[in-house]
This record gives C-alpha cells, sequence and structure tokens, in this order.
C-alpha cells in the first residue's frame, strides 16, 4: 500500500516529538514537519521534510504536496500567549486559518479528504469563580465555553473555523452533491505530562516542571497555590488519542470536538507524589497572581464519555500506573 503523507505542524514541540516518533514505529507515512526550531536530534531521522520557519509564511508552500493527514500542532501556549496576546492571536488564528483553507481546497480539487487533526485545550472553559468550578465537577464540551485566555480564545475559534472548513463553507451542506470537503477532528487535551521532553509556555507545566525538577534534586518554587486542580495524562496517552481519532470512521462521528481524560491531580497531590518518589526533593508555593488566575478557571475534570462512546477511547495510565509504570522508570533513566 503506498505511504500516506503526513503533515506535523509544531514538530518540536512536546505533542510533535512524542507523535513523529508514535507514527514512525507504526509505519506506512510519509512524514513532513514544520516548527519554528530546526529539529531535535529525536526526531530528526524521522523525518522526510522539514519547513523551518514561521508558518503563516510557510503555508504556501503546503499546496504543492499532497498530504493525506495534518495534524496542526503548532501553537502560542496560554502563559506565553497572555505576553503577547496579539501576536499569539497571529500564530493560533492567522496559522491554522491558512492550513484549513489549504486543506480544504485540495480536498475539494482532488475530492479526497485531507484528514485534519486539532489539538484543543481545556482552556477553551472557563468558570468566573472557584467556586462555580468546584461544583461544576467533570463537565461536557458543550459546558462553560467561556475562555479567559487569549490562548483559550483562539482554541475555541480554531475549532469553530476547522467546523466552518470541512462542513459550512459556502453552505455546501445544502448542497444535495456536496464537494469533498476536509475533514477535521479536534481533542481538548488536559495537561500533558512527559518524562522525555519539558513543557514550555504553558500554565498547566507546573506540574511536569515540579516532577523533573524533584528527579533532579532541583529546588522548584511551584507557581499556584497547593489546592490547585486540574485534569493531567501521559503524553503516551495523548498520542494515542490523536491516532485514534486520526482512525475513527467519520460515520461515528456525531460532532468532532471531544474531551479526553485520564486523571485529576492537585498541586499538593504532585508534590505528596515527587516527595514519596525523591525524598530529598524541595517543593515550595509562591503564587503567582496571572498563572493561578488561569488554572482556577479551568475545569477540574472533564467528561469524556463522548469520546468513549463514539471512538473508543480509554486512557491506559490511570495516576498509579502513570507514576509507577511510566514516570517514575523513564525519568529515573533520565537523569541517572
Ligand atoms: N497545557 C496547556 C497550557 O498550559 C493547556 O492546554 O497552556
Amino acid at each position: 500500500m503506498a505511504e500516506k503523507q503526513v503533515l506535523v505542524t509544531g514538530a518540536c514541540g512536546e505533542i510533535g516529538q512524542a507523535l513523529v516518533q508514535s507514527l514512525a514505529k507504526r509505519g506506512g507515512y510519509r512524514i513532513f514537519s514544520a516548527d519554528l526550531a530546526p529539529l531535535p536530534d529525536a526526531i530528526a531521522s524521522l523525518v522526510d521534510e522539514h519547513f523551518q520557519g514561521d508558518l503563516v509564511i510557510k503555508a504556501k508552500y503546503f499546496y504543492d504536496y499532497d498530504f493525506d493527514v495534518i495534524f496542526h500542532l503548532a501553537a502560542s501556549l496560554s502563559s506565553t500567549a497572555e505576553k503577547s496576546p496579539e501576536v499569539a492571536h497571529r500564530i493560533n488564528v492567522d496559522g491554522t486559518m491558512l492550513l484549513l483553507s489549504m486543506a480544504a481546497y485540495r480536498s475539494e480539487k482532488y475530492e479526497k479528504e485531507v484528514k485534519f487533526l486539532f489539538p484543543s485545550t481545556i482552556a477553551v472553559y472557563g468558570f468566573p469563580s472557584l467556586k462555580e468550578k468546584t461544583a461544576a465537577g467533570q463537565i461536557k464540551e458543550n459546558e462553560w465555553n467561556n475562555p479567559q485566555t487569549m490562548y483559550g480564545c483562539t482554541k475555541l475559534h480554531c475549532e469553530k473555523l476547522g467546523l466552518y472548513y470541512s462542513s459550512f463553507m459556502g453552505q455546501r451542506h445544502l448542497d444535495p452533491n456536496p464537494p469533498t470537503m476536509l475533514d477535521f477532528r479536534a481533542i481538548r487535551f488536559p495537561g500533558l505530562i512527559s518524562a522525555f521532553t519539558v513543557p514550555n509556555g504553558g500554565t498547566s507545566d507546573y506540574g511536569p516542571e515540579m516532577l523533573h525538577a524533584a528527579a533532579q534534586f532541583k529546588p522548584y518554587v511551584c507557581f499556584v497555590r497547593e489546592d490547585t486542580k486540574i485534569s493531567f495524562m501521559a503524553m503516551q496517552d495523548a498520542v494515542k488519542s490523536l491516532l485514534m481519532l486520526m482512525d475513527a470512521p467519520h460515520e461515528n462521528l456525531t460532532y468532532p470536538v471531544y474531551n479526553i481524560a485520564a486523571f485529576s491531580l492537585t498541586a499538593r497531590e504532585f508534590s505528596e507524589w515527587s516527595l514519596k518518589s525523591f525524598p530529598e526533593a524541595k517543593i515550595t508555593f509562591e503564587p503567582n497572581i496571572q498563572r493561578q488566575g488561569i488554572v482556577d478557571s479551568w475545569p477540574e475534570d472533564l467528561d469524556d464519555s463522548m469520546a468513549r462512546k463514539e471512538w473508543g477511547w480509554k486512557p491506559d495510565y490511570d495516576v498509579e500506573r502513570f507514576f509507577n509504570e511510566y514516570f517514575l522508570p523513564e525519568i529515573r533513566k533520565r537523569y541517572e
């Protein structure tokens, strides 16, 4: 069978690196990548061609390629985006729109559905106060869609753009013989944790930062309160979810934007796990008002029953397995 051509934007980021490795391991893909940075050694040999530079400028080159699948991961994350909201808007929205319109054009012109996988986020949700957040518990996709960050606003907007380009452009859904449209699918990710890479620019970063610091016996000053609670997930499960959603039959998907969840932890529980595994760890808490405000507006937990029902989603790692079978063994090897 011919190899499928896959484009991964943001390939040098945490999800990007793990995804490229998983695609290469699966086999059957010709992998193209794009990022502001050059490819790191961990994935350089797995990629056929890398486009380095600003995606808003590079996107025009992609019209010459015949991608079957696009994983558009490139984005400015929540804490970075709050420092320069207009720059983040350009990266997150303009970049996404250029890729969506290119994929829609190619799908229609060559009558071949291009699959477009988009990582959305818990940042699309927004609670006005902690009281509502705590009372809400697990929330569904259509609840509390009131983002309080530029990151959340741009991701929610791009979900809608994906739906527009894949279903409604020119009111084509009303056409008795609609043209082939791109096939847009999105996952709202919780905070992700990898033992192999360290995050940068997000606000859920306190979880993985604390664990990586503890494993290196470096003191860590946590920028949120001890009782701060949001949803987290192992990086392998995040990559697994993207591949599962890519493979899911189109007819099973009722609304292509899905929550997924694995476990919810407070920052205190993160520090307890860190101290249990690395008793010399030094963790203190000094909340930063802006970053605290961001995570306080995010849900404690997510209802992922739609993903479970429509494409068989189930995480491999609950909190115990995450620490005992993945994170701790891998991190010990890494910093030994
Ligand atoms: N991890 C992201 C961030 O903190 C949230 O999806 O920005």
